[in-house]
């Protein structure tokens, strides 16, 4: 497996990348990306000018996965705004070896820091169905996972929970905010 940037894999790669945020979101976030033409737009969004956009491919040129990020605050911070890798592959690195490449690709853009919201529509988390007013960092301090949420994957990838928005997709739907200095210190 290699990683390289999307936009030099071809179009059937690119079709396979669209393919793959349907598929790859559909269990727990089905409105995310519920159609081909809608994960088309984004993948056409994320191969746009000033972003980032790479993709696993394997021995035969199948997209595994593939990643995404925009800067924001001046290209201090980029935001992760793709994550994905095909289920049938996950638990496998694929998911490691894209967010390792994702921070090389921004440190070399000079970015700092490295978020992104991983929203909990499905009840992954202890933060779902549940009042976090008036002190959403108290439940976020005891946050526990239920299904698999992603983001003990990130905080195996070393980042941090950085906050949560309250109802970001609904009542009792949080978005929980992840966040990994790449700064040379
Ligand atoms: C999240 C995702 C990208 C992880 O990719 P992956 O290829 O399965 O991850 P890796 O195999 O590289 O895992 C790296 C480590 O994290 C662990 N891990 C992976 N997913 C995990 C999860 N959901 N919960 C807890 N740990 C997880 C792995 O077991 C591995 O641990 P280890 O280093 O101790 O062996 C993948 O599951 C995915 O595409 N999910 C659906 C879409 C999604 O949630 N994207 C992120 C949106 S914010």
């Amino acid at each position: 497996m290699r990683v390289v940037n999307l936009a030099d894999a071809g179009d059937i790669a690119i079709r396979e990348a669209a393919a793959l945020l349907v598929e790859g979101f559909a269990e727990h976030w089905p409105e995310a990306w519920p159609d081909l033409d809608a994960a088309r737009r984004s993948v056409d969004e994320a191969l746009s000018g000033g972003r980032i956009c790479r993709a696993a491919v394997g021995d035969d040129g199948n997209v595994l996965g593939w990643s995404a990020a925009e800067p924001l605050y001046n290209g201090n911070v980029w935001e992760l705004t793709v994550l994905v890798v095909r289920p049938t592959l996950q638990r496998q690195g694929i998911g490691r070896a894209l967010v390792t490449d994702m921070e090389e690709r921004v440190r070399e853009r000079g970015g700092l820091t490295i978020w992104l919201g991983s929203d909990d529509e499905d009840d992954m988390t202890s933060l779902a169905g549940v009042d976090l007013f008036p002190d959403p960092l108290e439940h976020l301090a005891r946050i526990k996972d239920r299904k698999g949420h992603p983001f003990e994957f990130y905080r195996k990838m070393g980042f941090s929970i950085a906050g949560v928005l309250p109802d970001a997709n609904g009542l009792g739907k949080p978005d929980i905010f992840l966040a990994k200095s790449v700064a040379r210190r």
